[in-house]
């Protein structure tokens, strides 16, 4: 044994493991009943029947309760200032969402301080800690300068290694789209780099084609940044395509797609993470969820939690809205918020509970995961373990 402090946490009715290793009798989730877990330092160290679990340091009951892996957010946008819930509200009323909004952000958030908007990141971040959120990924795209792109990217590196250079988000009302993408592709992007892990476009109408698109991710990826892409939010177009031509692992939104989108999509093995929570706070339809799934496609889950068209941060209700609306299993929901957002991360050590695996654990004030679907609007997280530090509950 190490002498790092070992916590066992037993008495879980139910324990999510996602391991696939426990497919076969525990289904997708690789379901434990009646389970404990070992944490020991940052990491798993034993799962299993509570009856044969090792003594530890410290224990933990959980009273019966349903253990789940801690939620992995591969889509936020949270390096902002302001507020636009005029936006929201006018939308309510009757105005439709559109992409120029995000202008609105881009003007507060160069007038903010490093301070200020760092202090802001960590508020959220909190937020999304205290709901089961233990693993985000978080791109820039409201400075849309050189420096203000730059120092979002910093800003966002004190909170997650998931950073995503999303300079392309719209083009900034000073400059025109030529001279934007040239901008975003050589001193935006050499700014940007040594602060990210990840490069995104918006591709829509409004903001960049799919020309533009595959010039900013080529340029991305000769820099070393992996590509992701926004693509087919508010329109049909080749977004999707582009994502599974270019082999990215993932591509976000899918709201408007093509049967040949959804044959790309499953050929290719890209990734389609819904964001439900968009759909339901600008009022568009749902993504097909359900047929993405019977047709092969592999799909997650994400908050995309920003101030324009979805300022949730709570993936509790990103499930409830996959169960109701779009038709997804409360299983395939739990597991697309969990497994598959770490894998459109291309993480291995997260959303899984298994030995070895980072010790992000969620206890809910429930029997079952189900309940994350059946009671929706409710917190039900009663505790969080991440990298195996205990940050919500009395456990501390
Ligand atoms: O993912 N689609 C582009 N970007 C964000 C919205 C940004 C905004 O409206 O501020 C999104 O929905
Ligand atoms: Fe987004």
């Amino acid at each position: 044994m190490s002498n790092q402090l070992s916590t066992v946490i037993t008495g879980i009715g139910e324990l999510a493991t996602n391991d696939p290793e426990r497919a076969e009798q525990g289904g997708l989730l690789g379901l434990v009943h009646d389970a404990a877990v070992v944490v020991e330092g940052s990491r798993v160290a034993w799962v299993g029947p509570a009856a044969e679990a090792p003594d530890a340091d410290v224990q933990v009951d959980a009273g019966g309760r349903a253990v789940v892996p801690g939620f992995v957010d591969s889509h936020s946008h949270l390096v902002f200032a302001g507020d636009r819930s005029a936006e929201f509200e006018a939308r309510m009323t009757g105005q439709p969402y559109t992409a120029g909004g995000i202008r609105t952000t881009v003007a507060r958030t160069r007038a903010a301080t490093d301070e200020q908007l760092t202090s802001h990141v960590a508020r959220l971040v909190a937020e999304m800690r205290a709901q089961g959120t233990t693993s985000i990924e978080i791109k820039s795209g409201y400075g849309l300068s050189v420096h203000d792109e730059a120092r979002s990217l910093a800003v966002a590196r004190q909170f997650t290694e998931d950073t995503t250079f999303l300079g392309a988000h719209v083009v900034p009302a000073e400059t025109t789209p030529e001279d934007y993408v040239d901008l975003v592709t050589g001193p935006m992007l050499a700014a940007a780099a040594p602060h990210a892990r990840w490069i995104d476009v918006f591709c829509e109408d409004g903001a960049f084609d799919v020309d533009q698109a595959r010039t900013i991710l080529a340029a991305g990826s000769d820099s070393g940044l992996r590509g992701r892409l926004h693509a087919n939010q508010l329109t049909y177009g080749g977004g999707v395509q582009l994502a599974c031509e270019l082999g990215l692992v993932a591509v976000d939104h899918c709201t408007y797609l093509s049967d040949a989108d959804v044959s790309a999509l499953a050929a290719s093995g890209t990734i389609a993470t819904l964001l439900p929570g968009v759909e339901f706070s600008t009022r568009q339809p749902y993504p097909d969820a359900r047929g993405l799934l019977d047709a092969g496609v592999r799909v997650a889950l994400a908050s995309d939690c920003n101030p324009g068209s979805c300022f949730t941060s709570s993936m509790a209700l990103c499930i409830a809205l996959a169960v109701r609306e779009m038709r997804m299993s409360p299983t395939e929901a739990l597991h697309a918020a969990t497994a598959m957002g770490a894998a459109a991360l291309e993480r291995d050590d997260v959303g899984v509970i298994a030995p070895g695996k980072v010790a992000d654990l969620v206890l809910l004030e429930a029997p079952s995961y189900v309940h994350l679907a059946y009671r929706p609007g409710v917190p039900l997280v009663a505790g969080v373990w991440q990298a195996g530090r205990p940050v919500v509950g009395p456990w501390g």
